[in-house]
């Protein structure tokens, strides 16, 4: 079992701070939303559990199975099982995705077991074609160059295909549902159910309440200014699809802002 334990984790950047005091702890097993207006500090989150050097933690800690990764570089954190799926993912002109993902994968693979010496080719080849399948992928995406030209809602299925080929244990999503038509986001959220289960948590991020008709969370936690004000379980995104973020920010900003 795995367990991201994040405390009073404050985190600036270029100066400014974003993440005031965000408290979370994700277990392999569940799932859970983390929803908030935007701006919040949401994609902050994410960037900071994956060890982005532009966001400087400034107070607090990160845990993962009790070890504090605040240290570690951002390769050493997706060895040990920790995966983020971007809310805008990037392109790499050259690096095609078949390649990507065998370096990738034998690269986690090593960091469980030293003495791997790497997926067979075949084998490789067979388990991409299986997991592009279940994603309903064309098998020529796997040579072509990383999300380079890929629709928004293409570079979105590269991700959950990099997430069931790597098997993180603690995955985050953010916004994943963005730019995504009705299909794609029921394709999408059929992958990441499919990978669901008790050896992976899930942190699914995301502004509005849609995706999570699909992926039902465990817990629900809303986010604003930096940091999680609510929890609780499905029935919190079901209010805040119907009443908006408006009262949330009435009770914790004392005033209606908008945006
Ligand atoms: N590279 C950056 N430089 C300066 N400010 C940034 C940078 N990235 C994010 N911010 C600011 O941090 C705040 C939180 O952004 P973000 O984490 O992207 O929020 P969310 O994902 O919830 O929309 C915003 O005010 C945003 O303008
Ligand atoms: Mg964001």
């Amino acid at each position: 079992m795995s367990v991201l334990e994040i405390r009073n984790l404050h985190v600036s950047i270029e100066g400014k701070e974003i993440l005031k005091g965000l408290d979370l702890t994700v277990k392999s097993g569940e799932v859970h939303a983390i929803m908030g207006p935007n701006g919040t500090g949401k994609s902050t989150l994410s960037y900071t559990i994956m060890g982005h050097p532009a966001y400087e933690v400034t107070d607090g800690e990160i845990l993962f199975n009790g070890q504090n990764i605040l240290e570690m570089e951002t390769d050493e954190r997706s060895r040990l099982g920790l995966f983020l799926a971007f809310q805008y993912p990037v392109a790499i002109p050259g690096v095609t995705l078949a390649n990507f993902l065998r370096t990738a994968l034998n690269a986690r693979r090593k960091a469980v077991n030293p003495e791997d010496k790497g997926m067979p080719i075949p084998e490789f080849r067979k388990m991409l074609k299986e997991k592009m399948d279940m994603l309903r992928m064309d098998h020529a995406f796997a040579g072509r160059y990383l999300n380079d030209g890929f629709s928004g809602g293409e570079k979105k299925r590269a991700e959950i295909l990099q997430m069931a080929t790597l098997k993180p244990e603690i995955a985050v999503l953010d916004e994943t549902d963005s730019g995504l038509d009705i299909d794609a986001l029921r394709i999408v959220s059929e992958g990441v159910n499919t990978l669901r289960g008790k050896d992976l948590g899930v942190m699914v991020i995301t502004h509005y309440q849609r995706i999570l008709n699909y992926i039902q969370p465990d817990f629900v936690h809303v986010m604003l200014g930096g940091r999680i004000v609510e929890s609780g379980g499905p029935e919190l995104a079901l209010s805040l699809e119907e009443h908006g973020y408006e009262w949330v920010r009435e009770k914790y900003e004392g005033e209606a802002v908008n945006g």
